[in-house]
């Protein structure tokens, strides 16, 4: 071998070494997550999200941080899904009433009024093969889909009991961007007013809207309750959420990263999850005893006429959305034994 040869055998070696002891360093290289959210820190998702927070830190040793930005804090519901395709944030927690408008149009099954009837018929379809088949579909929306987790069902209020469709009317009620909640408040006979769930409050406050739908958690740790009179337990919908993240930045991690973050994601939503429960019941004990808020509960002939109100919503769904993809939500959620 002549002294070139020599030399590119030499060059080629220390290549190799230099990058033998780089790769260590490359996969450990620290590491900042961005978490962005629109609801209270003392929320099932805001204490989800500083679990996830706590366990990464222990288990990467701080070399992965997690920053939690709650509140809208950094990006209200109007604009925190453009900030994560952008990659502004690396993950987020929509509810799932976020992502139709988005294109992935079959979510919308999760706001059909009086669907679910508890928790276990919601796990039925978002921890089995059709919840999966979903989170897949929103990587044609440049979203990486990890993960579920309840906040519970909605309850309405306002400046009145509503205790059956003529109790709606002339209401305008806040609801989320999705047409489905859009056509259930039409249906029950008010007008829907579609608002960024951190601009409500202050909506209320200005009399824009007359009430609001949402879980129990939300409405008080809102401070909605100072502003309104009545609050109905209607329990006509479902609220839950996707954890999603940048494909980019998921892409870019080495494979224990992601599977560190994976295993927390996992651990923190059954966290979440737990405390849903909790939460709305502890909620409820609270808003019991505010002063200037009178609570109603529904008789089960009132609930049934609110259902019946609801009904031509399903046709509406069926008609824009795949057909037989709410067959398919319902047969998932029958118990299988
Ligand atoms: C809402 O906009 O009412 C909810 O999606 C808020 C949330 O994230 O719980």
């Amino acid at each position: 071998m002549g002294g070139r040869g020599w030399r590119r055998t030499l060059g080629l070696a220390l290549g190799a070494l230099l990058l033998a002891a780089a790769f260590p360093l490359l996969a450990a290289r620290p590491l900042l997550l961005r978490f962005s959210h629109v609801v209270a820190p003392d929320t099932p998702k805001g204490r989800m999200a500083r679990h996830f927070q706590e366990l990464v830190a222990q288990r990467s040793g701080g070399r992965i941080r997690v920053e939690v930005y709650p509140d809208s804090q950094l990006y209200g519901d109007e604009d925190e899904i453009e900030a994560l395709r952008l990659g502004a944030v690396e993950m987020l927690a929509p509810s799932l009433s976020k992502f139709g408008s988005f294109g992935v149009t079959e979510f919308e099954v999760f706001d059909l009024p009086f669907l679910f009837d508890d928790l276990e018929q919601v796990r039925r379809v978002t921890q089995g093969p059709v919840g999966q088949r979903l989170l897949e579909r929103l990587a044609r929306q440049q979203m990486v889909g990890l993960g579920y987790m309840d906040n519970g069902f909605k309850q309405i209020s306002a400046g009145r009991a509503l205790l059956q469709p003529a109790d709606f009317q002339g209401l305008r009620l806040r609801v989320q961007a999705s047409r489905v909640l859009v056509a259930q408040m039409r249906a029950l006979g008010a007008q829907a007013v579609v608002l960024p769930f951190g601009e409500t409050r202050q909506a209320l406050a200005g009399a824009v809207v007359d009430g609001a739908e949402n879980t129990l958690s939300n409405f008080l740790t809102q401070g909605l309750a100072p502003l309104q009179s009545d609050l109905t337990l209607t329990r006509h919908g479902y609220l839950g959420y996707a954890v999603v993240g940048n494909p980019r930045f998921w892409a870019s991690l080495s494979d224990a990263d992601r599977q560190l973050l994976r295993q927390a994601l996992a651990e923190a939503l059954e966290f979440g999850n737990r405390l849903a429960a909790e939460l709305d019941r502890q909620a409820l004990e609270r808003l019991r005893r505010t002063a200037g808020l009178r609570i109603h509960e529904l008789t089960p002939p009132q609930r049934a006429a609110l259902r019946t109100a609801a009904e031509p919503v399903y046709a509406g769904f069926e008609r824009s959305v795949a057909r037989g993809w709410l067959d398919e939500v319902r047969r998932a959620m029958q118990p299988t034994d």
